[in-house]
């Protein structure tokens, strides 16, 4: 935080903009020593005047900020603000009214750009067939790809617009971004491209990352197809290559389970990414134990993504190598299963948690992210700071931009949210509602909230 400057001479010049009267500035800027890691679980009274989770969630009681040139310039006590910061004429003051203020949320896992919907499927699902049985039949992520080749490339476009817009109006500023459903050259290029095209004309920050090992498609497993190693050759020596040489990726993801790819097809899958400058992450151990984040510690992943079975070898592994977790209670929720990540004992062994939505036609198809929070709340046993630094600052870790984005620190990109909330507690409490009623993306504010604030 910027220590306060009483002279008139050294005060911040006139800012573009000022956010001022948040009852609660969640700034998500880490503890002294604690670089980004979730802090341990909030208990016991806050101190006097200060808000609960005040150290955990570096929380300033009567806060403000100051932007420009999309960053932050300042951030400090709103008493202080006259006396550090020159507001001038031009500057926009935003009156946040007593609500929590807090950093663009951070969405560090999704599946934006497909055709189709698998909505039938869903019922499906209902009516007691499995995920499995479902892609075991043909289905799954397979027909989505079957439904993404057929897809226009302006269908694919308009229709990626469409979610990243209803992201935008839960708050999330900054989008990892996968592909998956092309599952050959042409389809996977396609599908980043579409990402490159999307970058130009959304407000949010995308991270595009190479999913070109989702699933082996059928026609390489029917008939005289080559088999799964022919597919991989095809991603190792085509389509990491291609994502890479044209900046069209910056990570690159293998799906490891039984049904899709082995440990060793990904490793050999990551190790051709990181030859070619694109980092590494796993959709490790969702379904079934699988050694993938051991495998992900191996490779240095910068996450290891779902977890839900994960060993203690495997958690000890993640807190060793530093991979963050991304935790995805989403995708277990909405295929009605039971068995939610393990994240009090990940957090306990000291690996950075992350939660995302995982957004995506088949395994969770809701933009709400703070939805998320509530069931890593009420599921996993994560509390309110906790879920915040997930959304946050430790997604911002999991891809790769956390000097960048996460917590409102000065020199950080000016993303902001103002909520309709005091309180922060009420975020994962008050469920299934939109808290978010500013968004403010580089510094401009591109969703205009109304004033009212609620209580909850
Ligand atoms: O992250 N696990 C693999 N991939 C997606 C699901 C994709 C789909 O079913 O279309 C996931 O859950
Ligand atoms: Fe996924």
């Amino acid at each position: 935080m910027t220590p306060p400057d009483a002279s008139a001479g050294t005060r911040v010049p006139a800012p573009d903009l000022v956010i001022r009267h948040a009852g609660e500035l969640v700034t998500c800027a880490a503890p002294a020593g604690a670089a980004g890691v979730s802090g341990p679980p909030s208990g016991g009274a806050p101190a006097a005047g200060q808000p609960r989770d005040a150290g955990a969630l570096g929380i300033v009681a009567g806060g403000a900020l100051a932007v420009a040139g999309g960053r932050i310039v300042w951030v400090g006590a709103d008493a202080d603000l006259e006396a550090a910061v020159a507001v001038g004429p031009a500057t926009r003051v935003i009156d946040a009214g007593g609500r929590v203020v807090m950093p663009g949320v951070v969405e560090c896992h999704t599946h934006v750009v497909f055709g189709g919907d698998r909505a039938a499927e869903f019922q499906m699902r209902v009516a007691g067939t499995s995920y499995q049985e479902i892609a075991e039949a043909g289905g799954g992520i397979m027909s989505t790809v079957r439904e993404t080749r057929a897809a226009s490339r302006e269908q694919l476009f308009d229709r990626g617009r469409r979610h990243l817009g209803w992201l935008l109006r839960y708050g999330v500023t900054t989008v990892e971004v996968k592909s998956g459903y092309g599952l050959s050259l042409h389809d996977e290029l396609r599908i980043l491209e579409v990402y490159r095209d999307l970058a130009e004309v959304v407000s949010q920050t995308l991270v595009p990352t190479l999913l070109g090992a989702h699933t082996v498609p059928v026609e390489y497993t029917a008939g005289s197809g080559g088999g799964p190693e022919a597919y991989v050759d095809l991603v190792v020596d085509r389509m990491i290559p291609e994502a890479a040489t044209r900046g069209l990726a910056c990570f690159c993801d293998v799906f490891v389970e039984e049904g899709a790819f082995t440990l060793a097809q990904a490793r050999r899958v990551l190790e051709a990414g990181l030859e070619h400058g694109l980092r590494p992450k796993l959709h490790a151990d969702q379904l079934s134990p699988g050694g993938g984040a051991e495998l992900a510690a191996e490779v240095g992943a910068v996450s290891a993504d779902h977890l839900d079975h994960v060993s203690d070898h495997g958690i000890a592994a993640l807190a060793a190598a530093g991979v963050t977790a991304v935790l995805l209670p989403g995708a277990v929720f909405f295929l009605g299963l039971h068995d939610y990540a393990p994240a009090r004992r990940l957090l306990e062994a000291g690996v950075r948690v992350a939660l995302s939505t995982d957004f995506n036609p088949g395994t969770c198809y809701t933009e709400n992210v703070f939805l998320m929070g509530t069931i890593a709340s009420a599921h996993m046993k994560m509390t309110a700071a906790e879920v915040l630094l997930a959304l946050t600052i430790n997604a911002a870790h999991a891809v790769g931009l956390a000097e960048d984005v996460g917590s409102l620190e000065v020199g950080k990109r000016a993303d902001i949210l103002i909520l309709s909330t005091t309180n922060h507690l009420t975020i994962p409490y008050h469920w299934g509602v939109n808290p978010v009623a500013t968004v403010v993306k580089d510094g401009v504010v591109v969703i205009e909230g109304d004033d009212a604030a609620r209580q909850g």
